[in-house]
């Protein structure tokens, strides 16, 4: 074997993951850290990100935590400012934060439920893009990895704000794939499936027994929920050279649960 075989897959990239505190976010920062990453975990609870941090310096990898809304516009653009400043650079970047609506149907739907879910599940992710896209350009390329849902794929139970947010999310990243592909900036979509994080376990039960998507996800070829390291594995493929032709498709990581 020669020294390259053994160069880790994403060495030395500079990758900023949102929502790196919990779930799928956290399971995305330590597989990229693992993987060679350098990663700023930005989360909007401090002590979360501190703990994935806590988590990567374990392993001798490398991480900082950083404290934001990822709907807010000032927030973004500081962790975007601040990543430079102390890393040199935006090789990748995960748009993972995200939240649940109010799992109610659409005659029941509040504003603040719409307003908050568009802003924390979208707009965040056209803040970042937008701070990230001229910094990629000026490094020579980049990659934007923006978390869908199957719900940005398909009808389910949870609700329009929710589905109106995920399937943006898979029309967005067309947009950006297009506009700047040929720039050497890749921008790629996850949509996953069920997968046993918090805020699937903070559901009520009574609600996890009743839905409709999570008995489907059981029947489905996987047959049980995913796991957040089964997300963070693709994540990492996703950003790294491995995945150089792949453009703008949105990939379900979902046990089949949309096959049928
Ligand atoms: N778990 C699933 O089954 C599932 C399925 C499909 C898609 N997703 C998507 O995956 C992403 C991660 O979900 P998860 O299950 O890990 O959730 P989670 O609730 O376990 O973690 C979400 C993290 O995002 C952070 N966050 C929330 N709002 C934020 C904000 N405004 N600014 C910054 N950080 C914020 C939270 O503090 C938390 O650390 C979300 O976009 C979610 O929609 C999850």
């Amino acid at each position: 074997m020669n020294s390259e075989e053994t160069t880790l897959k994403l060495q030395n990239k500079v990758a900023i993951v949102t929502g790196g505190g919990s779930g799928l976010g956290r399971a995305m920062c330590i597989r990229l850290a693992r993987d060679g990453a350098r990663v700023v975990v930005a989360d909007l609870n401090l002590a979360a990100a501190r703990d994935t941090v806590a988590a990567i310096a374990a392993e001798q990898g490398e991480a900082v935590a950083m404290q934001a809304d990822v709907a807010r516009r000032e927030d973004v653009e500081r962790v975007a400012r601040d990543t430079v400043a102390r890393f040199g650079a935006i090789d990748v970047l995960v748009n993972n934060a995200g939240i649940v609506g109010e799992f109610v149907k659409t005659a029941e739907v509040s504003d603040e439920s719409w307003d908050r879910v568009l802003n924390v599940n979208l707009k965040s992710i056209f803040f970042f893009c937008r701070q990230a896209i001229p910094q990629m350009l000026k490094q020579g390329g980049g990659v934007i990895i923006n978390i869908a849902s199957t719900a940005g794929l398909v009808a389910t139970t949870a609700g329009i704000e929710y589905t109106a947010a995920k399937h943006a999310v898979v029309g967005i990243t067309k947009e950006i794939a297009y506009e700047y592909g040929q720039q050497n900036i890749r921008a790629v979509a996850i949509a996953p499936g069920v997968i046993m994080t918090p805020m699937i376990e903070n559901l009520p039960k009574e609600f996890l027994d009743a839905s409709a998507d999570f008995q489907k996800q059981l029947r489905a070829p996987s047959g049980r929920p995913g796991r957040p390291e089964e997300v963070a594995s693709v994540v990492s493929f996703l950003a790294s050279d491995d995945a150089s032709f792949i453009h703008g498709n949105t990939l379900a990581v979902d046990g089949g649960f949309t096959l049928f």
